[in-house]
């Protein structure tokens, strides 16, 4: 009896503290929708959901009726052997068979509803994964940018999904996915290239967390992302600020914006080739420093003297590289290395130290090992803590 008291306190205390494990902020919950597109795929989630536990009820309240109807007792006749019933064959049959039918069509609904973009309406950003990262460029406004997609809230997007390398998947478990990114080069030239697309308006502000859904190597799970989603005019605010540009007037009519941008939006392929890269077409033009910290003048200095800008780009200065992430607003990030480190100065110098201890079979070269095509950078602790103080400045 002891025994048995003491063996019910220790499972409910064990429940109690696994159900506060509950509790909690889930940036990546697949039940929380936050755009039109997470809501049609959680709607039918949610009817299935209560499909099974209709089914479930049934099988276990006839469960419970035939153990206690028909279980053994003292003066119990012999029950009747039971060979075969054709009613019973054919309600099982049919039951499980129109139950079937009865989810595969909403779900057929939800699959066309979600590819069904509005192309007239929407903004077009192209997501293209990469070993391990993901770049993220506007060809409406001739932006690119890395890790951290920026939207507009209320707002018609066309993600146009490709790979750089090898196949990723796209999955922003609050806003949309999981959509397969494949490599475009496995195409014959001359064959239309066949983008994948995420068709979704954005319900509200915020950061949303996503991850790459498709196994492609060392550090697939160490490629994540986040969306940063802006109210129109703090979006507009960024595209500007990136550009460097001041901040256009608020628009009289926010119909007339979305179709010019409509028009802008016509997919321009050869733009978007790979090794045409990064189309940070705009004017270069000098960043507003964060004045006279020598700190980061030194950094700015060793950053633009060294192997950095052969890969990596930052808008208004001549690092124009483009087969690693754009560092452009590179300060204002939350997270490095593709949504895996808080961004702050010690994991920045960590990261550029020896990227390969924090995501093995990254490209990036560390100060004393050598990656992909490139020699170790042999940075000093000095010239490291100074290139992370300008990276930490592009804001
Ligand atoms: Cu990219 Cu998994």
């Amino acid at each position: 009896m002891r025994l048995s008291r003491t063996l019910t306190a220790t499972v409910v205390t064990a429940l109690a503290l696994l159900l506060t494990a509950c509790e909690g902020d889930y940036p990546q919950s697949s039940i929380d929708p936050r755009s039109d597109f997470a809501q049609t795929i959680h709607t039918l989630y949610v009817d299935i959901f209560w499909w099974t536990m209709g089914i479930l009820a049934v099988v276990w309240i006839a469960m419970a009726y035939i153990l206690i109807r028909f279980r053994d007792r003292p003066d119990a006749p012999e029950p009747k052997p039971v060979h075969g019933h054709l009613g019973l064959e054919i309600a099982w049959t049919i039951v499980p068979a129109l139950i079937v039918v009865a989810i595969a069509i909403p779900t057929i609904q939800a699959v066309f509803s979600t590819q069904q973009g509005d192309p007239e309406e929407a903004m077009v950003v192209d997501v293209i994964g990469h070993q391990y990262w993901w770049e993220f460029r506007y060809p409406d406004h001739g932006v690119t940018t890395a890790n951290e997609l920026h939207l507009p809230s209320g707002r018609p997007i066309s993600l146009r999904i490709w790979s750089a390398d090898v196949m990723h998947s796209f999955w922003v478990p609050m806003l949309g996915g999981k959509r397969d990114a494949n490599p475009l080069r496995l195409r014959p030239e001359g064959v239309d290239q066949k983008y994948n697309w995420i068709h979704l308006t954005a319900d509200e502000a915020g950061v949303f967390w996503g991850q790459c859904a498709e196994f492609c190597g060392a550090s697939h799970a160490l490629m994540g992302m986040r969306v940063v989603v802006h109210d129109d005019s703090g979006f507009q605010q960024w595209i500007s600020d990136w550009k460097g540009e001041p901040v256009p007037a608020a628009p009289a009519d926010a119909a007339a914006v979305a179709s010019a941008d409509a028009e802008a939006s016509l997919v321009r392929p050869a733009a978007l080739q790979i090794e045409a890269g990064a189309e940070a077409a705009s004017v270069p033009q000098e960043p507003a420093l964060a004045a006279a910290d020598p700190l980061v003048e030194r950094g700015r200095e060793v950053f633009h003297s060294n192997t950095c800008i052969a890969c990596h780009a930052i808008n208004g200065t001549n690092a124009q590289g483009a087969i690693a992430p754009n560092l452009t607003l590179f300060g204002r990030r939350v997270s490095l290395g593709a949504g895996w480190l808080e961004n702050n100065p010690d994991n920045l110098r960590r990261w550029i130290t020896a990227p390969h201890e924090v995501k093995p079979g990254v490209l990036m070269p560390g100060v004393a090992q050598a990656g992909g095509n490139w020699p170790a950078t042999n940075l000093t602790e000095d010239q490291v803590e100074a290139v992370a103080a300008y990276l930490l400045s592009l804001k």
